[in-house]
Formats: structure tokens, sequence, C-alpha cells
């Protein structure tokens, strides 16, 4: 059994330690935030994502998973430390590794025996050395001689199934240096290793390419597929049929060809920011990276154009009151980051729109997301409150409960017949049939 400190309790720490510890591991999750480790010392989850809570639970009982303020203690008791905090991007779109430093060098501070330091966020290609450097040069100052290691293991956690994707991933990528913390890597992963999970050995400055290069090609294959509807819409094809075609061809594969209203969420637009930061840091172009973050803008700008064009019969959208079902960045999430919602109703609301909106998970975060529209939105309590006497419905978030709304009440809801499905969740059949105006992507 491995003993583990995860530094930082966001998102990644905190899935990453609860599964690590479902894996045997025994792991103490520490944090700065006092009122973040209490509501978890309580057995309260802080975040939402599905099955989390029963994880943190379940490993909390056996004894497993423990919440601790104190770095210090933690980090001189646990030989293997996951750093797990956050890397927002900085000014000019690169990852600002401020949080990241900090933690190195109070590791160099405290640590009193061999130890693993594993890089879990993800961090710039070379941030592994510089850690490297953080902890050795606080060594220096203390004057001792401790030997470690520094490790890059990349998390590829999708929010919304975050524990699956821990515990049933398509790879495990880890970049190391030599066998004494290949060791403990293997026994740390050994559920895993006995499942046949493919795991990727590797230096460390590819494990964290790796990363960049995975999220910055989803990124890329979205934005194809948007560009490819928007095209579809003018020369009269079907998007989905497209898709499901080329998706066929296993060299392509048909995940992540879904078009939809721009990509969002707190990893897509911030990687690929600060992987074309890195290209331009080592004088290279990355030009592929750079168009589909221009293009992913374009995008959610023409969502706004497309309801306005769409309800042109009816004149200008000021004055207009529009329903938009969905406010995070997808389903089974309450995150707003970066979410397409936030450009397409600051733009709506811009144009004189009247908004009501409705998300199952995210109003929370929408109440101050939209302080500075607030005069233009009204927050709904469910769906077919939001609905009730607007001009259009727009469908921003794929959630489920979206999927199967009651068509015909919606039909007498609405004042004006518009049905923006802009996740193509409907078939346009079924809306056209009870008499609404359909408007889709791509088809
Ligand atoms: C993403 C990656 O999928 C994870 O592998 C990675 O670990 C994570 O970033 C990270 O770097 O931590 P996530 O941001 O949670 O995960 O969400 P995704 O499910 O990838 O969706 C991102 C955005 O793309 C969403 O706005 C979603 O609606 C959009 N999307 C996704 C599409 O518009 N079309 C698709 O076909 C797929």
């Amino acid at each position: 059994m491995i003993n583990i400190a995860v530094i930082g309790t966001g998102y990644v720490g905190l899935v990453s330690g609860a599964c690590l510890a479902d894996f045997g591991n025994m792991v103490t999750c520490i944090d700065n935030n006092s009122e973040k480790i209490d509501i978890l010392q309580r057995g309260e989850i802080p975040i939402y994502e599905p099955g989390l809570d029963l994880i943190v639970e379940r490993n909390t009982k056996a004894g497993r998973l423990h919440f601790t303020t104190d770095f210090e203690a933690a980090v001189t008791a646990n030989n293997v430390l996951f750093i797990a905090v956050g890397t927002p991007p900085a000014d000019d779109g690169s990852a600002d590794l401020r949080y990241v430093k900090e933690v190195a060098r109070k590791i160099g501070q405290v640590i009193e025996s061999y130890t693993v330091v594993v890089d879990k966020s993800t961090v710039p290609v070379g941030t592994a050395r510089k850690v490297y450097g953080w902890i050795k040069d606080e060594l220096l100052i203390r004057g001792k001689d401790i030997p470690f290691d520094v490790v890059s293991n990349p998390e590829f956690l999708r929010e919304g199934s975050a524990v699956q994707d821990f515990t049933h991933p398509d790879r495990v990528v880890i970049g190391l240096e030599n066998e004494r913390s290949r060791k403990i890597m293997k026994d740390i992963y050994r559920s895993l290793y006995l499942n046949e999970t493919p795991f990727i050995e590797t230096n460390l400055e590819s494990a964290e390419m790796i990363k960049y290069a995975s999220n910055s090609f989803l990124a890329l294959k979205i934005t194809f597929i948007n560009e490819i509807a928007n095209l579809c819409e003018k020369v009269g094809a079907n998007v989905q049929d497209v898709a499901k075609a080329v998706g066929r061809d296993g060299r392509i594969g048909s995940k992540f060809l879904h078009p939809g209203p721009g990509y969002g969420g707190s990893c897509f637009p911030k990687d690929t920011q600060a992987m074309a930061q890195i290209g331009k840091d080592y004088g290279e172009h990355l030009s592929l990276v750079e168009t589909t973050i221009e293009a992913n803008k374009r995008q959610k700008i023409r969502m706004i154009e497309k309801i306005e064009s769409g309800m042109g019969r009816h004149g200008s959208l000021s004055g207009k009151t529009i329903a938009i079902l969905g406010l995070a960045f997808k389903q089974n999430t309450d995150d707003m980051r970066e979410s397409p919602a936030i450009l397409i109703c600051e733009g709506l609301a811009s144009k004189g729109a009247k908004l009501k909106v409705w998300d199952p998970a995210a109003m929370k975060e929408a109440l101050w997301r939209f302080e500075s529209i607030k005069d233009y939105v009204y927050f709904a309590r469910d769906e077919y409150d939001a609905i009730e006497n607007a001009d259009a419905l727009v469908i921003l978030t794929p959630w489920n409960q979206f999927r199967n709304l009651d068509l015909p009440r919606i039909k007498k809801l609405l004042a004006l017949p518009y049905f923006f499905d802009l996740r193509n969740i409907y078939k346009r059949n079924e809306i056209e049939e009870i008499g609404l105006i359909y408007f889709a992507i791509g088809k």
C-alpha cells in the first residue's frame, strides 16, 4: 500500500485523490482553503460530479481517504505527493505556474526522506524539470541532500464522467526518469495494470506534450465538424449523416464529431491557448491550434447571428424574449467556465433581447456570471417556466432532460414559434409537425 498526499482539492485533485484511495492506496488530500476541507470532512462534496460522493464516502469510511489543511504534516507523512493545484491562464494565454511553483518550493522546505513528486495538473512542457529545480533549490538552502524524483502523470478526466474516466481510462501516461519512481507508480496504479489498461511510459517532456496534444486535437476535431456543419447548411447537406459516415472510418473515429455552439469548459479553451503560446515560445507557429481558437470564437458569435436572422421575419431582437435552456458548458456539470452560453447570452442582451434562462445545475453560477446583464435576465424555475411567453426557445446544452421536452406544451407556451436546437438533439420533422419553426446546426 502506498501513502499518497494530493495537494489541491479542486476538481482534478479531489477526483484523483478519491479514486487513488479506491485503488487501495492511503490518500490524504490537502488544501489551504479550510472551508473546503471542512465541507469534505463533513462528508459533503464541494463540486458537482456524478458518482464522486459515493467513492468519497466509501473510502473515507474505509479509512483510506483523509482531508487536511496541514501541509507540512501531510507532506512529511507521505512519500508520494501529487500536485493538483490550478494553472490558470496568464494574460498572454500561457499557463500561470505560480501555484505549482509555490507548492514545489514548500515541498522542498519540508520533505525528510525519499519522495516522488507527481505533476497531475496540466502544465507546459518543461514544467516537471522546473519543479525538480524548485525543490532542489530549497533542499540546497536547507543544506540537505534528500533524494526525490519528479514524475509527469497528466489526467484525461472529463467533467461529468471523471470517476469513470479515472477508473477506466483509455490509457495512463507516465513520464519519468528512473526505475525507482517507475516501481512506485506501478504500485499506485496496480489495479489498472491488472485490468490491462495500456500504460504509456515516456520521458517527462513527452508526457506533458501528450496532454496538450490530446486536448488540442479534440478541440480541433470539434471545430472541424462545426465548420463542416456551417457549410452543410449552405449546400443542403445534413451534418449528422456526414459525421456518422466520416466517423465510421476507423482512422477518424466517431467521437467528438458533434457540432454545437462552440466548445467551452476549463480545459479546451485554456489548453489550446497555452499550446499556441508554447509554440510561440519555441518559435513554432501552431497554425491549426491558433485557427481552432479563432474559429471556436466565431462559432459562438455565429449562434447569435443565427438566432437574429432566424427570427428576422418578426423584426429585430430588441424587445424579444428568448428562453435559454442550458447554461453549463456541457451536460452533467454545474460549470459555466468559458461556456458558449456566456458570450451568446451577453450578445443577445446587447441586442436588446430579454432572456429567460434555465439550467438543471448551473443556476447558482449563472447568478454571478450574468451580473453585468442582470436587467435582461430572468432566472427561471424550470424549463417550462423559462419557455412561458418567450418568443423563441434556444437549447444550448444537451442535458438529457432537454431531449424529451413536452413539445405540445411548448407550442402552447411560446409566444412566437421559434425553436433553435443548437445541439441537434431533435429531428426537424417532429418539431415542424407541431407547428414550430426549427433551426439546428448543419442540417
Ligand atoms: C476535456 C477532455 O475531454 C478530457 O479528456 C480532459 O482531461 C479535460 O478536458 C481536461 O483537460 O482536464 P471536459 O472539458 O470536461 O474534458 O469536456 P469535454 O467532454 O471534452 O467537452 C468540452 C467541450 O466540447 C464542451 O463544451 C462540449 O459540449 C464540447 N463538445 C464535445 C462538442 O461541442 N462536440 C463534441 O462532439 C464533443
